[in-house]
């Protein structure tokens, strides 16, 4: 069974003398909630695969509590620094060479040569990582395939079996995950996942390589090729306003009239940063009503309405 942690203090001290023990802990962070254990500790890194039910091939982020801890363990250069000044800390994750003395645990990088790093924002992430005084390997918080947890009810319905404690903290502020930058050749600067950083904030510091145009014939994390984001028990339509009186509509603007059984907006105003906060929790939502299937309106194709199609074009399975 797990255990819901609130977030004081001696909770995160708590959860940090877990992890110190080599166990696996689920706290927030600014983007989604992620399922973490101490980097360098390879017992850990299985347990969190085990869990997750993740394939070995998916590599992990570790999370630092600033780009210099990660020098540890990964060979920066300026375009890696001149990204870290921006955007860190925050929903930015960077892809660079291990060093060769990096404690990294092997199976936390899939045996790559490479390693994903972030350095996040949320004052709990931060604290645990402080009072762990380790780095934290951490996927998102759902089991492989379904949602990314983003608030504590998504979190207890895939891990209420596990023998794991959460800090809750309540909704996620982002809602969707970090963008995933490689920055490992600083001339061909690839953009593996897009997330709430958009090309445009990107390119205010480099040269992208792979344009939200060709995103698709891009290079891509290894995490990108699986399935990815399913609702458990509806079908998901996309970029549609046709809906039946049997279907849940996840709307995009103010489409009051549309029949429909459950209706929720991602965005009344047609704010994409509003829409990806809501996402994963709306349709965590309608996929627990009773409901034929989750027709979304068409969202635009634009800053972080390239994440949002990303995501909800795996949610519908192609
Ligand atoms: O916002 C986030 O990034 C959240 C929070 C918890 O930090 N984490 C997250 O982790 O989304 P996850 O495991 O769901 O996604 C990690 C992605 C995967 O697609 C994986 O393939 C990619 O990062 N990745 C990890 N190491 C990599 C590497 N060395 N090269 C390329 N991609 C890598
Ligand atoms: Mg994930």
């Amino acid at each position: 069974m797990s255990t819901v942690l609130n977030c004081d203090d001696d909770a995160i001290k708590f959860a940090s003398s877990l992890l110190n023990d080599g166990k696996v802990v689920i706290f927030p962070t600014e983007t989604v909630y992620g399922i973490g254990g101490v980097t360098y500790n390879d017992d850990a890194i299985l347990e969190i695969y085990r869990l997750k039910n993740r394939p070995s091939k998916n590599p992990l982020i570790s999370h630092y509590a600033s780009f210099e801890d990660a020098l540890d363990d990964v060979v920066p250069n300026d375009i890696a620094f001149a990204l870290a000044e921006k955007f860190w800390p925050g929903p930015m994750t960077l892809v660079l060479p291990k060093k060769a003395n990096s404690r990294i645990s092997n199976l936390a990088c899939s045996g790559l040569p490479t390693a994903a790093i972030r350095v996040p924002a949320h004052p709990i992430a931060r604290k645990l990582i402080s009072y762990a005084g380790a780095p934290i390997a951490a996927p998102s918080a759902n089991k492989s395939t379904h949602l990314s947890g983003t608030n504590i009810n998504m979190i207890c319905d895939d891990f209420c079996q596990d023998d794991i404690y959460i800090i809750n903290n309540g909704d996620c502020q982002v809602g969707i995950e970090s963008t995933i930058i490689d920055v490992t050749n600083p001339e061909k600067i690839h953009v593996l996942r897009y997330g709430f950083i958009t090309e445009e904030d990107i390119s205010s510091v480099c040269k992208v390589a792979n344009s939200s145009n060709s995103y698709h014939d891009a290079p891509k994390a290894p995490g990108m090729m699986f399935k990815h984001y399913s609702p458990k028990n509806h079908p998901v339509v996309i970029n549609s306003l046709e809906c039946s009186k049997n279907d849940a509509f996840l709307d995009f603007g103010d489409h009051k009239n549309i029949t429909c059984k459950e209706y929720l907006t991602l965005s009344k105003n047609c704010d994409l940063t509003e829409a990806a906060t809501n996402l994963f929790k709306m349709l965590y939502k309608l996929d627990n009503t009773d409901c034929e299937k989750i027709v979304i309106a068409p969202i635009p194709n634009e800053g972080i309405g390239i994440a949002i199609n990303d995501k909800i074009t795996r949610a519908q399975g192609n």
